[in-house]
């Protein structure tokens, strides 16, 4: 190797070295977008966020279209009809509207993306822990609306190009459908959600909803999840948090690898060569 390419490849070394200490590598669980039906690739900023989705507005997979619609009766989104047993109450819709800003607009749902298998969209999310109090008031001011499913992603009765009750059906309230908070945030929604005892602010739950003021408590959620994940793949549900630590050996390794190509190239050229 002529001294030139051996001089060259130090600098690349030196600037990988530098690159690898100040930026962390990137987690593919962290800040990203599911690929469904509305989602952005990528998150980013959208200053124009509507209503209840505006919390996302520093970084979101939603478009300020997809968050207007999020409040619409029968949007475009999903032609998803809340007032099938009559019309839902606005305290209750206001959850609902939320829980689709969160689906749509959260770029921090990385760790439970799963595979979907349907037709409209190839991702979906499975068992995001939901911050009791979240689960908890949805349910609260659900409870004198009424239904006729358990499971609202499917099963109803699309002929009319709106979901509507399925024959032998019986609008039923909701309290009867849903007897307790865990069952409603469980089950709608073909268990995207998982009820946990976890509070808001704790780190360890996803809000839905949350104050913009103080950033996105979201994103060390999210975090502290994919580490758990990549610690524990397989049962992410029930790892202890102390049995993690081999996720830092890959960079370590290579910064090490780095740190000893640059002495023996300095060595043999001494410090001026570079
Ligand atoms: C959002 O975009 C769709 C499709 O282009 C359009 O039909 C709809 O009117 C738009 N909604 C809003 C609120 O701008």
């Amino acid at each position: 190797m002529g001294l030139a390419v051996e001089m060259r490849a130090g600098r690349v070394l030196l600037v990988l070295l530098a690159a690898s200490v100040v930026m962390p590598a990137k987690d593919p669980l962290l800040n990203v977008c599911m690929d469904a039906k509305h989602h952005k690739t990528k998150p980013g900023p959208e200053g124009m966020l509507h209503g209840q989705c505006a919390p996302w507005k520093d970084n979101a997979c939603c478009t300020a279209n997809t968050s207007s619609e999020a409040h619409r009766d029968q949007s475009y989104l999903y032609n998803f009809n809340w007032n099938h047993c009559g019309v839902m109450p606005p305290k209750c819709k206001r959850h609902f509207i939320q829980d689709t800003c969160l689906y749509e607009c959260s770029p921090n749902l990385g760790p439970w993306i799963d595979q979907a298998d349907s037709s409209w969209r190839r991702e979906r999310i499975l068992h995001v822990p939901l911050c009791k109090e979240d689960c908890e008031e949805w349910w609260e001011d659900c409870k004198d609306y009424v239904t006729c499913k358990e499971n609202w992603h499917k099963g109803w009765n699309w002929a009319t190009g709106t979901n509507r009750c399925p024959w032998g059906s019986m609008c039923r309230p909701f309290t009867q459908v849903f007897p307790s908070p865990k069952d409603l945030c469980e089950k709608i929604w073909s268990n995207s959600y998982k009820y946990t005892t976890e509070r808001r602010g704790s780190g360890r739950c996803i809000q839905m909803w949350f104050d913009p003021a103080q950033g996105n408590p979201n994103v060390v959620v999210a975090k502290y999840y994919a580490w758990k994940k990549r610690s524990s793949p397989a049962r992410m549900e029930d790892m202890a948090p102390e049995t993690g630590g081999a996720a830092c050996a890959v960079p370590w390794l290579i910064l090490l690898l780095a740190l000893v190509l640059l002495a023996a190239g300095w060595g043999s050229y001494g410090w001026g060569s570079l």
